[in-house]
Protein backbone atom coordinates (compact mmCIF):
# COMPACT_ATOMS: atom_id res chain seq x y z
CA UNK A 1 0.00 0.00 0.00
CA UNK A 2 0.91 3.40 -0.99
CA UNK A 3 0.41 6.71 1.28
CA UNK A 4 0.91 9.97 1.23
CA UNK A 5 1.68 9.82 5.18
CA UNK A 6 1.00 13.14 7.77
CA UNK A 7 4.30 13.60 9.99
CA UNK A 8 3.15 13.99 13.57
CA UNK A 9 6.35 14.19 15.00
CA UNK A 10 10.07 14.04 14.39
CA UNK A 11 11.92 14.61 16.99
CA UNK A 12 16.10 13.83 18.11
CA UNK A 13 15.90 11.20 20.82
CA UNK A 14 19.88 10.32 21.04
CA UNK A 15 22.96 11.55 19.44
CA UNK A 16 22.13 11.16 15.31
CA UNK A 17 19.08 9.30 16.46
CA UNK A 18 15.16 10.21 15.28
CA UNK A 19 11.86 9.17 16.40
CA UNK A 20 9.55 9.72 13.53
CA UNK A 21 5.46 9.68 14.23
CA UNK A 22 3.63 9.50 10.84
CA UNK A 23 -0.32 9.16 10.89
CA UNK A 24 -1.06 5.88 8.89
CA UNK A 25 -3.84 3.52 8.23
CA UNK A 26 -2.04 -0.16 7.82
CA UNK A 27 -1.66 -3.13 9.64
CA UNK A 28 1.83 -4.41 10.85
CA UNK A 29 3.63 -7.39 12.62
CA UNK A 30 6.38 -6.54 14.18
CA UNK A 31 9.58 -7.00 12.12
CA UNK A 32 8.08 -5.56 9.31
CA UNK A 33 9.35 -2.29 7.89
CA UNK A 34 8.03 0.68 6.13
CA UNK A 35 10.05 2.20 2.48
CA UNK A 36 10.24 5.98 3.07
CA UNK A 37 10.69 8.35 0.49
CA UNK A 38 12.51 11.12 1.89
CA UNK A 39 11.01 13.46 -0.61
CA UNK A 40 14.60 15.21 -2.40
CA UNK A 41 13.68 14.81 -5.52
CA UNK A 42 17.64 13.76 -6.63
CA UNK A 43 17.45 10.90 -3.86
CA UNK A 44 15.11 8.68 -6.01
CA UNK A 45 14.95 5.02 -3.79
CA UNK A 46 12.98 4.80 -0.86
CA UNK A 47 14.88 4.09 2.49
CA UNK A 48 13.19 1.33 4.44
CA UNK A 49 13.05 1.78 8.16
CA UNK A 50 11.56 -0.96 10.90
CA UNK A 51 8.09 -0.28 12.79
CA UNK A 52 9.10 0.91 15.74
CA UNK A 53 6.00 0.76 16.77
CA UNK A 54 2.14 0.73 15.29
CA UNK A 55 -1.03 1.64 17.50
CA UNK A 56 -4.06 3.59 16.52
CA UNK A 57 -3.17 4.62 13.06
CA UNK A 58 -0.29 6.32 14.68
CA UNK A 59 3.36 4.43 12.99
CA UNK A 60 6.72 4.94 14.90
CA UNK A 61 9.77 4.87 13.42
CA UNK A 62 13.44 5.35 15.15
CA UNK A 63 16.28 6.03 12.86
CA UNK A 64 20.00 7.16 12.68
CA UNK A 65 20.55 10.30 10.66
CA UNK A 66 24.00 8.25 8.70
CA UNK A 67 23.67 9.45 4.96
CA UNK A 68 21.93 11.79 2.58
CA UNK A 69 18.45 10.31 2.86
CA UNK A 70 18.25 9.97 6.61
CA UNK A 71 19.86 13.70 6.97
CA UNK A 72 17.68 15.20 5.07
CA UNK A 73 14.57 13.38 6.96
CA UNK A 74 15.67 14.76 10.17
CA UNK A 75 14.75 18.00 8.95
CA UNK A 76 11.45 16.92 7.57
CA UNK A 77 9.06 19.59 9.47
CA UNK A 78 5.80 18.07 11.36
CA UNK A 79 3.11 19.03 9.33
CA UNK A 80 4.32 17.73 5.81
CA UNK A 81 3.68 14.24 4.09
CA UNK A 82 6.04 11.83 3.57
CA UNK A 83 4.99 9.25 0.62
CA UNK A 84 5.02 5.63 2.23
CA UNK A 85 4.87 2.22 1.44
CA UNK A 86 3.66 -0.68 3.73
CA UNK A 87 3.56 -2.88 5.20
CA UNK A 88 6.77 -4.79 3.65
CA UNK A 89 8.51 -7.59 5.05
CA UNK A 90 7.73 -10.78 6.50
CA UNK A 91 7.48 -10.04 10.19
CA UNK A 92 8.27 -11.84 13.33
CA UNK A 93 6.85 -15.20 13.94
CA UNK A 94 5.09 -14.59 17.70
CA UNK A 95 5.17 -17.55 20.03
CA UNK A 96 3.26 -17.98 23.03
CA UNK A 97 3.85 -19.66 26.15
CA UNK A 98 7.60 -19.53 25.95
CA UNK A 99 10.69 -17.87 28.09
CA UNK A 100 12.05 -15.77 25.27
CA UNK A 101 15.25 -13.71 24.80
CA UNK A 102 14.95 -10.73 22.94
CA UNK A 103 17.60 -8.97 21.91
CA UNK A 104 18.33 -5.47 19.89
CA UNK A 105 21.55 -3.89 18.89
CA UNK A 106 22.32 -0.36 18.30
CA UNK A 107 19.70 0.69 15.47
CA UNK A 108 18.10 -3.13 16.02
CA UNK A 109 16.63 -1.95 19.35
CA UNK A 110 13.61 0.32 17.65
CA UNK A 111 11.96 -2.58 15.95
CA UNK A 112 12.17 -4.84 19.15
CA UNK A 113 9.50 -2.00 21.09
CA UNK A 114 6.72 -3.11 19.11
CA UNK A 115 7.74 -7.04 18.95
CA UNK A 116 8.48 -6.88 22.99
CA UNK A 117 4.73 -5.08 23.22
CA UNK A 118 3.24 -7.84 21.33
CA UNK A 119 5.16 -11.05 22.83
CA UNK A 120 4.68 -9.94 26.31
CA UNK A 121 1.40 -10.50 26.05
CA UNK A 122 1.77 -14.16 26.05
CA UNK A 123 5.70 -15.03 27.14
CA UNK A 124 8.04 -14.26 29.71
CA UNK A 125 10.97 -11.73 28.29
CA UNK A 126 14.38 -11.58 28.67
CA UNK A 127 15.40 -8.25 26.86
CA UNK A 128 18.73 -7.13 25.67
CA UNK A 129 19.40 -3.82 25.17
CA UNK A 130 22.76 -3.20 23.69
CA UNK A 131 24.37 0.33 22.59
CA UNK A 132 27.45 1.75 21.59
CA UNK A 133 27.60 4.25 24.60
CA UNK A 134 25.11 6.18 26.65
CA UNK A 135 25.58 9.19 24.06
CA UNK A 136 23.61 6.78 21.20
CA UNK A 137 21.33 4.85 24.00
CA UNK A 138 17.41 5.19 23.12
CA UNK A 139 14.02 3.82 24.69
CA UNK A 140 15.98 2.63 27.32
CA UNK A 141 12.66 2.61 30.27
CA UNK A 142 10.81 2.33 27.55
CA UNK A 143 10.83 -1.73 27.84
CA UNK A 144 10.47 -1.85 31.51
CA UNK A 145 6.95 -2.71 31.36
CA UNK A 146 7.84 -5.99 28.62
CA UNK A 147 10.11 -7.90 30.94
CA UNK A 148 13.24 -8.22 32.43
CA UNK A 149 15.59 -5.54 30.97
CA UNK A 150 19.56 -6.13 30.41
CA UNK A 151 21.26 -2.86 28.95
CA UNK A 152 24.86 -3.46 27.54
CA UNK A 153 27.68 -0.72 26.07
CA UNK A 154 30.65 -0.71 24.97
CA UNK A 155 32.31 1.22 27.36
CA UNK A 156 29.93 0.48 30.09
CA UNK A 157 28.67 4.48 30.27
CA UNK A 158 25.50 2.67 31.22
CA UNK A 159 24.69 -1.11 31.99
CA UNK A 160 27.03 -3.92 31.72
CA UNK A 161 30.44 -2.89 30.19
CA UNK A 162 30.72 -5.08 26.84
CA UNK A 163 28.90 -6.17 23.75
CA UNK A 164 25.88 -8.50 23.67
CA UNK A 165 28.17 -11.35 23.02
CA UNK A 166 30.37 -10.86 25.69
CA UNK A 167 27.20 -10.66 28.13
CA UNK A 168 26.09 -13.88 26.78
CA UNK A 169 29.22 -15.79 27.66
CA UNK A 170 29.32 -14.30 30.67
CA UNK A 171 25.82 -14.90 31.43
CA UNK A 172 23.79 -17.53 31.64
CA UNK A 173 20.14 -17.22 30.45
CA UNK A 174 17.37 -19.39 30.38
CA UNK A 175 15.20 -19.16 27.01
CA UNK A 176 13.33 -21.61 24.66
CA UNK A 177 13.36 -18.54 21.94
CA UNK A 178 15.50 -15.99 20.64
CA UNK A 179 14.65 -12.67 18.71
CA UNK A 180 17.27 -10.62 17.59
CA UNK A 181 18.23 -7.49 15.19
CA UNK A 182 21.59 -5.80 15.25
CA UNK A 183 24.57 -5.89 12.89
CA UNK A 184 25.35 -8.48 10.70
CA UNK A 185 28.46 -9.69 13.16
CA UNK A 186 26.45 -9.91 16.27
CA UNK A 187 23.45 -12.05 13.95
CA UNK A 188 26.11 -13.88 12.43
CA UNK A 189 27.48 -15.09 15.97
CA UNK A 190 23.99 -15.97 17.91
CA UNK A 191 22.83 -17.74 14.92
CA UNK A 192 26.02 -20.29 15.08
CA UNK A 193 25.91 -19.99 19.19
CA UNK A 194 22.23 -21.38 19.10
CA UNK A 195 21.09 -22.78 15.78
CA UNK A 196 21.48 -26.49 17.21
CA UNK A 197 19.72 -25.58 20.24
CA UNK A 198 17.12 -23.29 20.31
CA UNK A 199 14.02 -21.50 17.69
CA UNK A 200 15.10 -18.54 16.89
CA UNK A 201 14.10 -15.55 14.29
CA UNK A 202 17.02 -12.94 13.09
CA UNK A 203 16.40 -9.64 11.06
CA UNK A 204 18.77 -8.85 8.32
CA UNK A 205 19.87 -5.95 6.74
CA UNK A 206 20.84 -5.59 3.22
CA UNK A 207 20.77 -2.39 0.79
CA UNK A 208 17.46 -1.95 -0.95
CA UNK A 209 16.48 -0.99 -4.25
CA UNK A 210 12.76 -1.74 -4.87
CA UNK A 211 11.76 -3.06 -1.64
CA UNK A 212 8.94 -5.00 -2.66
CA UNK A 213 10.46 -8.12 -4.09
CA UNK A 214 10.68 -7.32 -7.78
CA UNK A 215 14.38 -6.50 -8.68
CA UNK A 216 16.79 -9.01 -6.74
CA UNK A 217 18.77 -6.08 -5.85
CA UNK A 218 18.86 -7.19 -1.94
CA UNK A 219 19.26 -11.21 -2.07
CA UNK A 220 21.17 -13.02 1.05
CA UNK A 221 22.41 -16.36 0.42
CA UNK A 222 20.72 -19.15 2.86
CA UNK A 223 20.38 -22.93 2.95
CA UNK A 224 17.50 -23.20 0.19
CA UNK A 225 19.60 -20.92 -2.25
CA UNK A 226 19.06 -16.78 -2.47
CA UNK A 227 16.30 -15.35 -0.91
CA UNK A 228 15.44 -11.70 -1.10
CA UNK A 229 15.89 -9.93 2.45
CA UNK A 230 12.89 -7.22 1.63
CA UNK A 231 9.94 -10.16 0.73
CA UNK A 232 11.29 -13.17 2.32
CA UNK A 233 12.98 -11.60 5.26
CA UNK A 234 13.73 -9.47 6.87
CA UNK A 235 12.98 -12.43 8.97
CA UNK A 236 14.72 -15.42 8.53
CA UNK A 237 15.02 -18.20 11.26
CA UNK A 238 18.18 -19.70 12.97
CA UNK A 239 20.28 -21.77 10.91
CA UNK A 240 18.51 -20.36 7.28
CA UNK A 241 21.30 -18.26 5.88
CA UNK A 242 24.69 -19.08 4.59
CA UNK A 243 27.58 -16.89 5.54
CA UNK A 244 30.10 -18.41 3.33
C1 LIG B 1 14.64 -3.93 6.43
C2 LIG B 1 15.47 -2.75 6.91
C3 LIG B 1 15.09 -2.08 8.06
C4 LIG B 1 15.84 -0.99 8.51
N1 LIG B 1 15.44 -0.37 9.65
C5 LIG B 1 16.13 0.68 10.10
C6 LIG B 1 15.71 1.37 11.28
O1 LIG B 1 14.70 1.01 11.92
N2 LIG B 1 16.42 2.44 11.68
C7 LIG B 1 17.56 2.87 10.99
O2 LIG B 1 18.19 3.83 11.41
N3 LIG B 1 17.97 2.24 9.88
C8 LIG B 1 17.27 1.16 9.42
N4 LIG B 1 17.70 0.54 8.28
C9 LIG B 1 18.87 1.08 7.57
C10 LIG B 1 18.44 2.30 6.74
O3 LIG B 1 17.62 1.87 5.66
C11 LIG B 1 19.66 3.03 6.19
O4 LIG B 1 20.41 3.54 7.25
C12 LIG B 1 19.24 4.16 5.28
O5 LIG B 1 18.63 3.66 4.10
C13 LIG B 1 20.43 5.01 4.91
O6 LIG B 1 20.01 5.97 3.98
P1 LIG B 1 20.85 7.30 3.76
O7 LIG B 1 20.35 7.95 2.54
O8 LIG B 1 20.88 8.12 5.00
O9 LIG B 1 22.33 6.74 3.58
P2 LIG B 1 23.18 6.55 2.27
O10 LIG B 1 24.36 5.72 2.64
O11 LIG B 1 23.44 7.88 1.64
O12 LIG B 1 22.23 5.70 1.34
C14 LIG B 1 22.52 5.44 0.01
C15 LIG B 1 21.66 4.29 -0.46
O13 LIG B 1 21.99 3.09 0.24
C16 LIG B 1 20.87 2.56 0.92
N5 LIG B 1 21.32 2.10 2.24
C17 LIG B 1 22.31 2.63 2.98
N6 LIG B 1 22.48 1.93 4.11
C18 LIG B 1 21.56 0.95 4.08
C19 LIG B 1 21.22 -0.11 4.96
N7 LIG B 1 21.87 -0.31 6.12
N8 LIG B 1 20.20 -0.93 4.63
C20 LIG B 1 19.54 -0.75 3.47
N9 LIG B 1 19.82 0.21 2.57
C21 LIG B 1 20.82 1.06 2.88
C22 LIG B 1 19.90 3.72 1.05
O14 LIG B 1 18.54 3.27 1.17
C23 LIG B 1 20.15 4.47 -0.22
O15 LIG B 1 19.47 3.90 -1.28
C24 LIG B 1 16.98 -0.57 7.80
C25 LIG B 1 17.37 -1.23 6.63
C26 LIG B 1 16.63 -2.32 6.20
C27 LIG B 1 17.05 -3.03 4.97
S1 LIG C 1 15.00 -4.52 -2.96
FE1 LIG C 1 14.16 -5.21 -4.87
S2 LIG C 1 13.93 -7.32 -4.51
FE2 LIG C 1 14.52 -6.57 -2.56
Amino acid sequence: MKSNALIINNEKIAKDIYELTLELDSNFIPGQFVNISVGRPDLLLRRPISVSDYDNNRLKVIYRAVGEGTKYLAKAPVGSRLDTLHPLGNGYPLVKGKNVLVVGCGMGVAPMYYLAKELSKDNNLTIILAYQNKDYAYLTKAFDNFGQVIITTDDGSIGYKGNVLEYLKNNKLNFDTLYACGPMIVLKNLDLKYRDIKEGYLSFEERMACGIGACYGCVINTKNGLKRVCKDGPIFKLGEVAYD
